[in-house]
């Protein structure tokens, strides 16, 4: 939406939560304050803010004012009920709709921006249907239209993708609503990547992008451990399949295993979804994505305590990055987390290093893993100090690819270590052949143990 207030200086944007801390957040004086960390972001909410660009908590005027309307809740993984584990709970789509068909006025164009299960827009057309029959009570009219258009922006990189998509996708049967939303893409975004569909291809689309995209992260890091043992070195196969332009050169860096709020969710989704057409096969396809990440993530934490013939228990391990990612500050499903717990677990003392992560986002995404497991015989600290962190450690584990860990003082820092001192590099940025005269065992991803003194 920031993107838009600021392709379209004669549209009011109207940003509408009913969370009032979060609305006073993105109101706040101090732009350092506000509720995410995504490069630029700051810079357009500085520019546009209170200009056409606004933060309420009114919904019943926003509503009532609004054209268009973009439902853009979150649609997480049901927890409980029919469906629980693998379907998405829309009871946040649903209460907007209904939000939407109580204080809407005149015509409005609702846009389903949420990632949701196909056929979602149907609930959100009936809703705003039974707003219709009730129509007969009022005194105006009122009539909707539904498109869809799935987000395809990642984080880290989200004006920069918002503001060069690939494509925009837009689903419907409204050709003038169609029409307005086109029209307002085309502002920045050339005419010919602005894709219109069915809204069941559109929503169907979204959930098979990020299929696809998860699809290749676990094939690319199912190579990686097979990599290890014969010699190869997974960049290298990485390059040279990348280069067969049916394939393609992006998404092929293997990992500790993606995070994020998108793919694992919208992977279970795709895996209900085959199992209520029934679809077994295709569904557990899917899934296979899914416990082969989780795999990946259980394979690391456990070479690491085998390197150390089998056990860390008090072992100081220093962790290098706790986000999903470089460039954002979200840990919602970071491989870190499982590799984190993982390793307390066995006992290990832990400092925990993050350009953008606060303690207290660490605290509540282990602390939500906790409760499911049981306790840990480990401990974690927080550290912003990288330079004592590295003081007594035995290990360091690098999870995200932050700029900053590629211009570490190793030389410097591996002499304060204790001998023999490892580093698990699992995100591959690594260049081992620069610590010539470096104290440090180093493993790196899809190559094994690159570097050991003898
Ligand atoms: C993903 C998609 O890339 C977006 O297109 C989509 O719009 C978004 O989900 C969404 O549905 O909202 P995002 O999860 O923000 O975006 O970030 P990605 O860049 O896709 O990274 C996801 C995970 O995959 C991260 O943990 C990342 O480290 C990992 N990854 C990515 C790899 O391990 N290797 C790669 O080559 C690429």
């Amino acid at each position: 939406m920031a993107v838009i207030a600021d392709k379209c200086p004669e549209i009011k944007v109207t940003l509408v939560d009913i969370n009032i801390q979060r609305i006073e957040a993105w109101n706040c004086p101090d732009f350092e304050k506000l509720p995410i960390y995504e490069p630029k972001l700051k810079y357009l909410v500085k520019k546009n803010r209170n200009k056409n660009l606004f933060f309420t908590c009114d919904l019943k005027n926003s509503i009532s004012e609004a054209d268009i309307i973009f439902i853009s809740v979150n649609t997480p993984t049901k927890s409980k009920g029919l469906g629980a584990g693998y379907a998405s709970d829309l009871k946040w789509v649903e209460s907007s709709a209904r939000s939407i068909a109580k204080y809407a006025k005149n015509n409005t164009i609702v846009v389903e921006k949420s990632t949701v299960p196909v056929r979602t827009a149907e609930l959100i057309k009936k809703i705003l249907l039974v707003n219709d029959f009730d129509k007969q009570n009022q005194t105006e009219s009122k009539s909707f239209a539904v498109l869809s258009s799935p987000e395809f922006l990642a984080e880290g990189s989200a004006i920069e993708d918002l503001e060069n998509p690939d494509r925009v996708l837009i689903g419907g049967e409204d050709d003038d609503a169609l029409e307005k939303l086109s029209l307002i893409y085309q502002r920045w975004i050339p005419k010919n990547k602005i894709f219109i569909t069915s809204l069941w291809s559109s929503e169907l689309s979204k959930l098979t992008a990020n299929a696809f995209l998860a699809q290749r992260i676990s094939s690319i890091n199912a190579i990686s451990s097979l990599c290890e043992p014969t010699g190869a070195d997974v960049r290298e196969v990485a390059k040279a399949i990348g280069a067969d332009s049916r394939i393609g050169n992006k998404f092929l860096n293997a990992g500790p295993g993606f995070g994020g709020s998108c793919f694992q969710k919208d992977l279970l989704n795709l895996v209900y979804l085959c199992k209520y057409y029934g679809l077994k096969e295709v569904a557990n396809y899917w899934e296979q994505v899914i416990l082969l990440n989780e795999w990946q993530k259980t394979r690391i934490s456990k070479l690491i305590v085998d390197t150390f013939f089998g056990t860390v228990t008090s072992k100081k391990i220093v962790i290098l990055g706790f986000a999903f990612k470089s460039n954002t500050d979200d840990t919602r499903y970071s491989p870190a987390i499982s590799i984190v717990n993982d390793l307390m677990e066995n006992g290990a003392n832990l400092i925990i290093h993050d350009s953008q992560v606060s303690e207290n986002q660490i605290n509540a995404a282990l602390n939500e893993e906790k409760s499911i497991k049981n306790s840990f015989e480990g401990t974690w600290q927080f550290s912003k100090d990288l330079k004592n962190s590295f003081k007594n450690a035995h290990a360091i584990i690098i999870l995200t690819a932050w700029d900053e860990y590629l211009n570490i003082d190793w030389k410097g820092l591996s002499k304060v270590m204790k001998r023999p001192a490892w580093l698990f590099d699992t995100r591959g940025i690594i260049d081992e052949d620069s610590f010539l005269n470096i104290p440090l065992n180093i493993w790196k991803i899809g190559k094994g143990v690159v570097r050991e003194i003898k």
